[in-house]
Parts: C-alpha cells; sequence; structure tokens
C-alpha cells in the first residue's frame, strides 16, 4: 500500500479523489500497488464528505508521517507550494504537482533535489491538462533535437476564440461564460493576458533544451483586444484567431512567444477548438507529431496527475532523469522574429502602400471607414518601424 497525501481539496484535488476511487483496481494493477489517500491538507473543512476524516490543517503532519510516501501538490501559486513541495522532497517522499505556477518558477531546483534523493518530481498535469507532453518530450522524443513546439495551451482563452467565432460574440460575453464552466484560473487574467500560456510553454521550452528558461523573458500578448471585428476579417480570410504559445529553435537559440495568431486553414491548430488544447512538435528526425486533448477541467488533470502517481509508485526509489538544469539558457530577441502581419489602420490604401508597400487588402463584408491588410514578410522590429510611421494602427494579429 503506497500512502499519500494531496495538498488542496479545490477542483484538482477533488478531481484526483475521484479519479483513483473510479479506476482503484486498474490503477493498483497499473502501479503495482494499491494507491491510499491519508491525509488531505486544506484550510477548509468539509463536513459530510466522505474524506472528511482526512482533512488536515497542518502541514507538518503530513511532512513528518514516515508513512506518506508520496505528496500530491494541487494547490496552485507559488507559496505556499514551493515551501511545502521543497520540504516533502527533502524528506524523502515524492511530488506530483499540477502547478505550472511552481513548475515554470522552481522546477530546475525541484528536480535536482528530487535526483539527490533517489525520487521524483512529476508535473505532467502542468502543462496541457490531460494530454499526455512532458513524459512523451521527456522519454519518447529523446532521440531528437526539438525544432518547433507550438501550442494552444490555454483551454479557457481557445474556448473563448471559439465561441467568439462560432456566435459573433464580444470578448466580455465570453469570459463570463468561461468562467461558470470553471475554465478560468480563479484571476481570469493569468488566461486572458496569456500568463498561464507563457509558464506553460517556459517548462515545454526548458524540457527542450535542458535548461531554465525564465518565464518573465518570453515576449506575451494575451487576447483582451481581440474583438468581434477581427474575428469578421480572419472570417473573410478563412482564417481563425487562436492563442499559440510558441518556442523555435533559431541560430540564436530558442525564440519563445505567446500571442495571437492568425491561423489559415492548412494549419495543424486550426481545428483545435473549445476548451481542447493541442501541442504540435517538430522534431529534427522524427518530423510533425501532435498532442491533442483536453487541456483544462477536474478529471482530466486529475487523470494526469494519477497517472504521475502510477509512475512515481512504478519507481517508488529510483529516480526518473529528467533532463533540466538550472543553468539559464537566454533566448533568442524575438524581434528578429519573421512573420506576416494583419493590421487594421483609420489610414487609407494610398497612405498603406506607401508605408507597407505591396499587401494584400481584406475587405470584410459591413466593415467601413477603416483598411484591413496582411503585409508581406518582416520582422517584429521592421513592422513596429513601419507601424510607427503609418500611425493609427486600431489592430495588429500575426498571420502564420
Ligand atoms: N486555466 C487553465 C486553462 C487551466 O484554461 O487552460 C489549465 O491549466
Amino acid at each position: 500500500m503506497i500512502k499519500i497525501a494531496i495538498l488542496g481539496y479545490g477542483t484538482i484535488g477533488s478531481g484526483v479523489v475521484e479519479v483513483l476511487n473510479t479506476n482503484r483496481e486498474s490503477i493498483a494493477k497499473r502501479a503495482g500497488d494499491e494507491i491510499e489517500v491519508k491525509y488531505i491538507l486544506d484550510l477548509r473543512d468539509f463536513p459530510g464528505d466522505p474524506m472528511e476524516k482526512k482533512i488536515v490543517h497542518d502541514y507538518d503532519i503530513i511532512a513528518k508521517d514516515p508513512e506518506i510516501q508520496v505528496v500530491v501538490e494541487a494547490m496552485g501559486g507559488v507559496e505556499p507550494a514551493y515551501t511545502f513541495v521543497k520540504q516533502a522532497l527533502l524528506a524523502g517522499k515524492s511530488v506530483t504537482t499540477s502547478n505550472k505556477a511552481l513548475v515554470a518558477k522552481h522546477g530546475a531546483e525541484l528536480i535536482a533535489i528530487a535526483r539527490e534523493q533517489s525520487i521524483n518530481f512529476l508535473f505532467e498535469a502542468s502543462v496541457g491538462g490531460g494530454i499526455p507532453i512532458i513524459r512523451p518530450l521527456n522519454s519518447s522524443l529523446t532521440a531528437d533535437e526539438i525544432e518547433e513546439i507550438t501550442g494552444i495551451l490555454n483551454g479557457t482563452t481557445n474556448y473563448m476564440l471559439s465561441k467568439m467565432t462560432f456566435e459573433g460574440l464580444e470578448f466580455d460575453d465570453v469570459l463570463k461564460d468561461a468562467q461558470s464552466r470553471g475554465y478560468a484560473e480563479a484571476d481570469p487574467t493569468a488566461d486572458i493576458e496569456g500568463h498561464d500560456a507563457c509558464r506553460k510553454i517556459a517548462i515545454l521550452t526548458s524540457l527542450v533544451c535542458g535548461q531554465q528558461v525564465d518565464f518573465e523573458e518570453i515576449y506575451t500578448e494575451g487576447i483582451t483586444k481581440i474583438t468581434a471585428a477581427d474575428i469578421r476579417y480572419a472570417k473573410a480570410m478563412g482564417r481563425v484567431i487562436k492563442l499559440l504559445a510558441t518556442s523555435r529553435k533559431t541560430e540564436e537559440g530558442y525564440c519563445a512567444m505567446v500571442a495571437p495568431f492568425l491561423l489559415s486553414q492548412q494549419h495543424p491548430l486550426y481545428s483545435v477548438n473549445d476548451v481542447f488544447n493541442a501541442i504540435f512538435v517538430h522534431g529534427n528526425v522524427l518530423g510533425d507529431a501532435m498532442f491533442y486533448g483536453s487541456g483544462a477541467g477536474k478529471l482530466p488533470t486529475a487523470s494526469a496527475v494519477a497517472a504521475d502517481l502510477v509512475e512515481i509508485a512504478k519507481h517508488l526509489h529510483k529516480n526518473i532523469l529528467i533532463s533540466w538544469s538550472s543553468g539559464k539558457m537566454d533566448l533568442a530577441d524575438y524581434k528578429k522574429a519573421q512573420s506576416r502581419f494583419f493590421v487594421r489602420t483609420s489610414q487609407g490604401k494610398e497612405e498603406v502602400t506607401k508605408v507597407f508597400g505591396t499587401v494584400e487588402f481584406i475587405e470584410p463584408e459591413g466593415v467601413t471607414g477603416e483598411t484591413g491588410f496582411i503585409t508581406e514578410v518582416m520582422t517584429e522590429k521592421d513592422y513596429e518601424q513601419k507601424a510607427a510611421e503609418l500611425k493609427n494602427i486600431l489592430q495588429r494579429i500575426r498571420v502564420v
């Protein structure tokens, strides 16, 4: 019997309990032993809940109990999660977490402690919800140099953009709906400003380059400025707007970015809708691969956490090597990245052509008093210079 403690009895923590109960037998068979929840740490009491008697309010009870071999961190946020997880690892207890903020900030250090202790720090659920992506990168795609990793990594914003696309709604109307469905983080800023996707692409980039990528250095734009008018233009172009988190290997290192992009129908992520996430990976010998599935929500995320528990149970006193050192990786300057840009301006076609040269004008039905166009391929820096010259830019979205 492997005894575990769960930190946080919110959406994910209670989901883990549900998964362990629902698939008790098959999980035990695959783990080689039964997994039993001994404690759940939460500030609240849960009168009437079947797990009521397992609730504790003092983390020391868990940290000091030698019977606890694994800790599930499902609290979210950096503190006190970091302090508790570090304490657990130093006490010889393996940890699995769904907490991307924790992993992005302290992943390298926690991985190193787990290695020294011959135990494990796993974090499959921190990126892509229920989609297996961390384990594939760490165990299956190890013969490749990963040249690109581009994902729809935030379920909330993908749900919102899908709803804006299919129903022609404005941003504010769809945000409330996403929150009521439990997709958005408690503070939706993390989702809609791209911070959540930024931490996730920082984790994936750290894994593929084997070094620490600081999320603070990743250029990040959210979806708060996307309007129903932009969606009308996208439709006129036969494209969709998606929030992409992308990381590409260039001669100057990895270039990472989070921003809304206009995707053509040929793009592998074009059809990824609603709360689904997908991650496109290009390896130098593998070529292309895609990982698709439920990117957020209670049970999909809990499924990934429970799968980590099985993996930990199979390697109780043996560390699974994760190549992610604390040595910092400097990212390539995103301003040198090249793209085409879709632009809306209150200037006329003549001014546009004078500044940007050859462009493709987009004229959706019912839009008047402005000019929409797509530039030729240029660097971010060149675009910024030309945009400053043109003035009166209403919108700018990268085209891929
Ligand atoms: N709020 C996150 C999302 C949850 O919408 O993707 C999963 O990390």
